[in-house]
């Protein structure tokens, strides 16, 4: 099984209190946060005691399931989950409740310190029946209100102030049934305003059709919700004023964040997601790495007779980064896998192989019957997908989640990023395992991922540049990508992305190999886009410009800050901060991501799904 990291995020959290039934409301909500990716659905109402009710799966599931049941009441929370810590199944849905069934919390965030917490609790004898850290939460609020003799109102302020982590919480208590608590630090609660009602929900797309009045909750702050009165305290129990704010925004715009579309969301939530695929993992300041399970089989990695990759699409690519990030680092060799030709070529694998099998979905079906006949022939599988509990993740023998959240965007984005900074990080523990890295090496570029998720920050900042480089050759009938090294498979990937997005027929191809066949094609209305970042190759690529300039191409160049001899040589560049050459494939793609995206949009396609792409290729 891969490793769950603990880590929760990306779920949809939807309330209701008034004078309307209140589990339609939330039912309704919850569907309006569909779009955010879930794998399960809950809800708690109160009505002759409270009454929770989850479910794996859709919303409509649970909906399904409720026919028939008396769901009469005035107070309702509601939740769908998008795993990352613990399985996706009902046991580990939300709501959770407390020992003594009396309280019932949905929770959106982590809970970084819970395995303490409920090491505890379990001492003072507390029984839990999920996974989650958020069961344990409820425990504790219920442990500090029964030893306290206080209010879970007091017990939640003083629960917070020991967690540790980024939260949204809401609480219901059987015995106070006319009243929503609800906390926020570091994930979105917004509470809307209605006459003689209150909703709450992690964005506005539920709450928008009933009121456009509505309040962001602060960090810190905790919310005390009645039919007819909210209530805002800071954490020192203070009585805040709230900020009543009027939405003005489309649902649809609510949806993406306020992006044009999911794809470009994704592209701005990289900083972040970056950080989430390495959180927990590596401590640059300490000089450490943890890979949870995969730790375990950093020996069986060490000991391959060599490493077998295998996946297809973007995944694909992400592989072929991470042969040049393992060979160069750990000295095994490295093979790099269509997951589609490694099923049916009857390839000689077995005991010894190490199989990686790179997947967003965890579902794509080339990669997953690849590694299950892998398995019957004894290789070890292990899995770096981006979708916790999926069938790929299911099958491998450990693995790591990459924590992008979900990916709505059919051209993956911010899940391409999140393998390479894994795949980077299972190169490095096998290199310190192995000995094939020097300490000083080692604690560099550990250094060099901590700061990569910055670097994305600033060239997401030059969105607008690219996009008058993108209206420059939108028109271009075919494009080239052209790299090195590290930066070759980058080429392939900025190829990839631009025919998905923009339907532009477009190449990636090493820098070099070009002149054997490509540079045909090149003539003044070829578009050549070049990863050129200062690498080893840094010289060679030069010349490579230099060739296509001699027949007239565009070059675009994607250069390192500071480079002054591409700036001078290409038709239009793309300066990105400096980064040591292993790590550089991170950022280098981010341009190209801005350039077909901003290309596929003024062409007029739509970029969230092109044309005969599915996101999730359960076919073969
Ligand atoms: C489809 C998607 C691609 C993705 C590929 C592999 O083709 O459109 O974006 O890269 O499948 O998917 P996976 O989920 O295995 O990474």
């Amino acid at each position: 099984m891969l490793v769950q990291n603990k880590f929760e995020s990306m779920c949809g959290i939807v309330a209701y209190i008034g004078s309307r039934e209140a589990y339609p409301v939330v039912l309704k909500g919850l569907k309006r946060l569909e779009y955010r990716g879930y794998d399960s659905a809950g809800i708690a109402i109160i009505n002759k005691g409270l009454k929770a009710y989850k479910k794996q799966g859709k919303v409509a599931n649970l909906e399904d399931e409720l026919v028939g049941k008396e769901m009469h009441s005035h107070i309702c929370i509601g939740h769908t989950r998008w795993a990352t810590h613990g399985e996706p199944s009902d046991r580990n849905a939300h709501p959770h409740l407390s020992g003594d069934s009396k309280l019932a919390i949905v929770h959106n965030g982590i809970i970084e310190n819970y395995a303490q917490l409920k090491h505890e609790l379990k001492n003072q004898g507390h029984i839990f029946k999920s996974d989650t850290d958020t069961e344990v939460l409820v425990h504790f609020i219920e442990e500090i209100r029964n030893s306290n003799f206080c209010s879970v109102e007091e017990a939640l302020r003083i629960a917070l102030k020991r967690v540790v982590g980024a939260y949204v919480i809401l609480l219901i208590d059987q015995d106070n049934p006319d009243t929503i608590i609800a906390a926020r630090k570091g994930s979105p609660l917004v509470i809307g305003i209605g006459k003689g009602e209150h909703f709450l929900a992690s964005d506005a797309s539920p709450i928008i059709e009933y009121t456009k009045e509505v309040v962001y909750v602060n960090d810190y702050e905790l919310v005390i919700l009645r039919a007819d009165e909210l209530i805002l305290k800071n954490s020192s129990n203070e009585i805040q004023t709230p900020y009543i704010q009027k939405l003005d925004m489309e649902l649809a715009t609510i949806e993406k964040g306020g992006f044009d579309h999911f794809m470009l969301k994704e592209v701005f939530e990289q900083p972040q997601t970056i950080f989430d695929s390495l959180r927990g993992r590596l401590d640059a300041s300490k000089g450490t790495l943890n890979m949870g399970g995969l730790s375990e089989y950093a020996g069986v990695l060490k000991d391959a007779k060599r490493i077998i990759i295998v996946a297809c699409g973007t995944s694909w690519h992400a592989g072929l980064v991470a042969e040049y990030m393992i060979e160069e680092l750990c000295r095994i060799p490295v093979e790099v896998e269509y997951a589609s030709e490694f099923r049916y070529r009857n390839p000689v694998v077995g005991p010894g192989d190490v199989i990686i099998a790179v997947s967003q979905s965890g579902e794509t079906a080339d990669t997953l019957v690849a590694i299950e006949s892998a398995k019957e022939k004894g290789a070890i599988i292990l899995g770096i997908c981006n979708v916790v509990g999926s069938s790929i993740a299911r099958l491998s023998h450990a693995g790591a989640y990459t924590h992008a959240g979900p990916e709505i965007g059919v051209a993956s984005t911010k899940a391409f990023t999140a393998q390479l900074a894994v795949l980077c990080l299972v190169g490095l523990m096998v290199a310190k395992e192995k000995g094939t890295i020097t300490a000083q090496r080692f604690q560099h570029l550990l250094d060099e991922l901590d700061a990569i998720p910055d670097k994305v920050t600033s060239i997401l900042a030059l969105n607008e540049h690219i996009k008058i480089i993108a209206r420059k050759y939108k028109d271009a009938r075919d494009f080239l990508f052209l790299g090195r090294g590290y930066n070759f498979p980058i080429a392939l990937e900025g190829a990839l992305k631009l025919k998905e997005i923009s339907y532009i027929h477009a190449e990636g191809y090493p820098a070099a190999e070009m002149k054997h066949g490509p540079i045909a094609l090149v003539d003044e209305n070829l578009p050549v886009v070049f990863v050129a970042t200062k690498d080893t190759y840094y010289e060679k690529v030069v010349s490579n410009i230099q060739e296509i300039k001699a027949r007239k191409g565009k070059i675009i160049a994607v250069v390192t800050e500071g480079d002054q001899v591409i700036p001078g040589m290409a038709d239009d560049v793309i300066f990105i901060p400096e980064a040591d050459e292993l790590v550089a494939p991170i950022i280098s793609v981010i341009p190209l991501q801005l350039l077909s995206y901003h290309i596929g949009v003024l062409k007029g396609c739509d970029v969230d799904k092109p044309r005969n792409l599915a996101k999730s290729v359960t076919v073969e």
